[in-house]
């Protein structure tokens, strides 16, 4: 096998998507680890992306860190054994993520990470951990934004490791844009005409029983300035639901929605409440508010150059009342090379180095 795409989680179906169709004519194998197994974290984004059904599924499913990654190595060992790939892709920054290039780089297989080179330099996030080290054991990094060349580089890195080729979560969005009907997503999941849409999971927020407690406290305070749409995402569904998250009459408590009406639902919000990575990303080319709630990012370009703002538990209605009473946003900057082609520029580099080998 020439190449193998290790995908785990929801966004890395999102990224991978451009990047397989770009190299599209290469013997290529798509190996989905079950980390999400859920339908709705993952069946439905192959259908929407038009993603190759995996040739291999491992089912490894949800665990303790130690347990999921320790899941994850075994069945990838076995597995890029016998495929004896040329090189493995993998894709930001989770524990699929992370256990696919140490099993690569042990195999001696080398290894490329698409959105290589963020850090939010806060090591108790899983994420930061994972990216990390997964940058140190990869030979092609592809990165979103200039500033993660110097962030590579300062962890010794190699520059010519580095390629800056633009966002392809980015490239999925553009490809997709008119698919994005506002209106069939409001009549299909009955949405009101004006709404707030949040989305919360990190183990940060939702985790600790008290803190998604206040967390609902501030989710409620915003419900009462605007109606608030939150598709629940499975880690903390029952903590935000202990914390009494569907008791106030102005919030519409959803299942996960798939990638086309989620992203009809961003483009159709009045602002966007999140502690996703992605979805500051989404909501800078769209161009509607993003208040993050996280003390930082990796992706703050979205800040220069988007509509994204982080923000504390205190600060999130102030906030909200501000971007909410605005009634015209101006529309943001896209930062350099979320244009769209990311996808043929990695297909590119990669072809290349298949041919200098
Ligand atoms: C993972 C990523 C996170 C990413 C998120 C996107 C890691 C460390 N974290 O977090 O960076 O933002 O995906 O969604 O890899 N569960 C289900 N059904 C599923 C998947 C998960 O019910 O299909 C539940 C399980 O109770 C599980 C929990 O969600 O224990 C957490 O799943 P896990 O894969 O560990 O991490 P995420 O929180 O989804």
């Amino acid at each position: 096998t020439s190449i193998v795409h290790v995908l785990g989680a929801r966004p890395n179906l999102v990224k991978a998507a451009p990047v397989i169709a770009a190299l599209r004519g290469l013997d290529q194998v798509v190996l989905h680890t079950g980390q999400h197994y859920d339908a709705r974290m993952s069946q439905i984004f192959f259908d929407e992306l038009g993603l190759p059904e995996p040739d291999v599924n491992l089912g490894v499913g949800s665990g303790s860190h130690a347990a999921q990654t320790a899941a994850l190595m075994v069945g990838l060992e076995r597995e890029f054994a016998r495929l004896r790939p040329e090189l493995v892709v993998v894709y930001g920054d989770v524990n699929s993520t992370i256990a696919a290039a140490l099993v690569a780089a042990k195999l001696h297989i080398p290894v490329a990470h698409v959105e290589a080179g963020l850090r939010s330099f806060d090591m108790t996030m899983p994420e930061e951990v994972n990216r990390r080290l997964t940058d140190q054991l990869s030979d092609l990094c592809f990165v979103t934004s200039p500033e993660a060349i110097g962030h590579l580089a300062n962890e010794g890195i190699p520059v010519q490791r580095a390629h800056f080729v633009g966002n392809p979560m980015i490239d999925t969005l553009l490809a997709n844009l008119d698919a994005f009907d506002t209106d069939r997503v409001r009549a299909t999941h009955a949405l009101p005409d004006r709404y707030v849409l949040a989305t919360m999971h990190r183990p940060a927020n939702v985790d600790d029983p008290n803190t998604a407690a206040t967390l609902v406290q501030h989710l409620h305070g915003v419900a009462d300035l605007t109606d608030l749409v939150i598709p629940v995402h499975p880690r903390g569904r029952a903590n935000l639901l202990a914390a009494g998250l569907d008791q106030h009459p102005g919030v519409h408590i959803l299942q996960p929605l798939g990638y086309i009406d989620f992203i009809a639902a961003v483009r159709g919000a009045a602002t966007v409440v999140t502690d996703s990575g992605g979805l500051q990303e989404e909501t800078t080319i769209l161009g509607v508010p993003c208040l993050t709630v996280r003390p930082n990012t990796e992706r703050p370009i979205t800040i220069t150059h988007g509509t994204n703002r982080l923000v504390t538990f205190e600060e999130l209605v102030p906030a909200a009342r501000k971007t909410l009473a605005a009634d015209r946003h101006p529309p943001g900057e896209a930062p350099p090379l979320w244009d769209g082609k990311a996808g043929p520029r990695i297909a590119d580099v990669i072809r290349r180095w298949k041919e200098a080998k």
